[in-house]
């Protein structure tokens, strides 16, 4: 299979897809974090065994632990199990990966300088992906160590200038947009879901202008979300780290098709998922 799949009745582009391994050595809650090494494992196996030219990672790729030292090492655990797939590799950042790290210090750790930054975008077969980072406190400084509240998470106005002109720029591009936190409009006892971006709606607003943004998929909601707001669907990945062992596991491959329809193939919890164009 090449990367860009020619047949008409073909997806244009299949990726692997998986959130919230929140990679440690330690069980809390419903979190087998110790248990993600093996689960991730087992889904870039079957990334690789289809061939898949992209994998992203939707975030929260580690938990977080006492020391800065203890939590590089997980880290780098992770990152060198991810090594294993094939394809080109990207990682979302999520709130929990900058617990004891610095978004500097997380992404240096990760082999490909270009691809070394908070928020970026690229194409791939004619689609326009753009990777956005969550991770910024009202005042517009990083999440970080000390600096890191998981419910008031906002995408800073810097980077909603950036994305403004991005898509401006790639207007006549289908795009799918990533956040590990949530863009959409959900409510949770009747007030807003804590998992959303406290300004989601200003976000939401640049998507909806822009035109030409075909889903939006996100994670840090660890039961998985979907949506669908003023024709944008709003997906959210079940996390990979709820529930012991592999028969808990969770990923997905997103594939999308020529006519505008995509679909998400589930795996374990993950379910699968049609989305029509809208
Ligand atoms: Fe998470
Ligand atoms: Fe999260």
């Amino acid at each position: 299979m090449t990367d860009c799949a020619a047949m008409p009745e073909r997806p244009i582009l299949s990726i692997g897809l998986f959130a919230d391994p929140h990679y440690a050595r330690k069980v809390y809650g419903e979190r087998y974090c110790q248990d993600s090494l093996d689960k991730l494992r087992v889904c870039l196996e079957t990334f690789n065994a289809r061939n898949l030219p992209m994998a992203i990672d939707l975030g929260d790729s580690i938990d977080k632990v006492a020391d800065k030292d203890a939590e590089l090492a997980f880290l780098r655990e992770i990152l060198e199990v991810y090594a294993a797939f094939h394809g080109e590799r990207h990682i979302v950042l999520g709130n929990h990966d900058l617990e004891a790290l610095t978004k500097n210090e997380f992404l240096s750790e990760y082999g490909n300088k270009a691809l070394q930054r908070p928020y970026y975008s690229f194409d791939k077969c004619g689609i326009h992906f753009v990777i956005l980072d969550g991770n910024c406190n009202q005042d517009e400084s990083d999440f970080g160590p000390n600096n890191n509240i998981w419910d008031q998470a906002w995408l800073s106005q810097k980077q909603i200038n950036w994305l403004k002109t991005d898509l401006k720029t790639a207007h006549e591009k289908r795009t799918i947009v990533f956040c590990h936190e949530n863009i959409d409009n959900r409510l949770w006892l009747e007030k807003p879901d804590p998992h959303l971006l406290k300004n989601a709606a200003d976000v939401r607003a640049v998507l909806e202008q822009a035109g030409n943004v075909n889903a939006v998929i996100q994670a840090h909601c660890h039961d998985g979300t979907f949506m669908v707001i003023n024709g944008i669907p709003y997906i959210g990945l079940k996390a990979m780290v709820v529930g012991p062992g592999l028969e808990n596991n969770a990923y997905a491959i997103a594939s999308f098709y020529k006519n505008g329809s995509l679909t998400i193939e589930g795996f374990g919890r993950q379910n699968s998922l049609g989305v029509p164009v809208a």
